[in-house]
């Protein structure tokens, strides 16, 4: 059973989310995790002026997906962070790059999940998780979120990211702020959820 993470970051939240994920699918036996990256889209220059260059070395070293690598997974769980309450710009031209295997039917049965970022509470996590919910469908994705088993999303002593629709962190308007336990615990389950589900699918 493999599991593929692909995901898009720009400042390390979704990074940081897309590790707990893959620990999450790890603990299904049999499960072979990888991580990607989705192409980036911007030049240096203007990464340079949305200063994150220095936060993308940290995660450079995870290889850059490509499209025809989707079909050998049964699972895909997508990280995205959130823009103007949607997916970013970055993953939705990876995603319109699939078009032959949508014609071929190709990615029709398989696994699919969303986790995201937001800088503020209210900022759009759930609408970016099920805007690109309506992707998955299409492509024929079983779509899978966090299901409220995961009682880190009923708490209501801190600020947390989390839904039933999919693990999500809080960055900040400035970024300053990195996934706390409870989110990273969301993704782990979210992560050990979607492997486990495509792994009796599997069978
Ligand atoms: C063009 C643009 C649009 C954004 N739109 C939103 C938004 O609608 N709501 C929000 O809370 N944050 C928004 N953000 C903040 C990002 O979601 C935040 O930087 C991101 O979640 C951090 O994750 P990352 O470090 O993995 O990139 C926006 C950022 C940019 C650059």
């Amino acid at each position: 059973m493999k599991a593929l993470i692909v995901y898009y970051s720009m400042y390390g939240h979704i990074h940081r989310m897309a590790e707990a994920v893959a620990e999450g699918a790890k603990e299904i036996s049999d499960t072979q995790v990888e991580m990607r990256r989705v192409p980036e889209t911007l030049t240096e220059e203007i990464l340079g002026k949305m200063g994150a260059l220095e936060a993308q070395k940290a995660f450079s070293h995870v290889p850059v997906c490509r499209v025809n690598e989707l079909p050998s997974a049964d699972a895909v769980i997508f990280g995205t962070p959130t823009r103007f309450g949607n997916m970013c710009g970055q993953m939705r031209q990876f995603l319109d790059a699939t078009g032959q295997l949508w014609a071929k039917g190709a990615l029709v049965g398989k696994v699919g999940s969303v986790f995201t970022s937001s800088a503020t509470q209210h900022g759009g996590q759930e609408s970016t998780i099920l805007s690109f919910h309506i992707t998955l469908l299409h492509q024929g994705f079983v779509v899978v979120g966090l299901p409220y088993t995961f009682q880190g999303q009923m708490r209501i002593d801190e600020m947390t990211g989390g839904s039933p629709y999919g693990a999500s962190t809080i960055a900040g308007g400035k970024g300053e702020r990195m996934p706390s336990e409870n989110e990273l615990a969301a993704a782990r389950f979210q992560g050990k959820h979607v492997a486990g589900i495509a792994a009796k699918l599997a069978k």
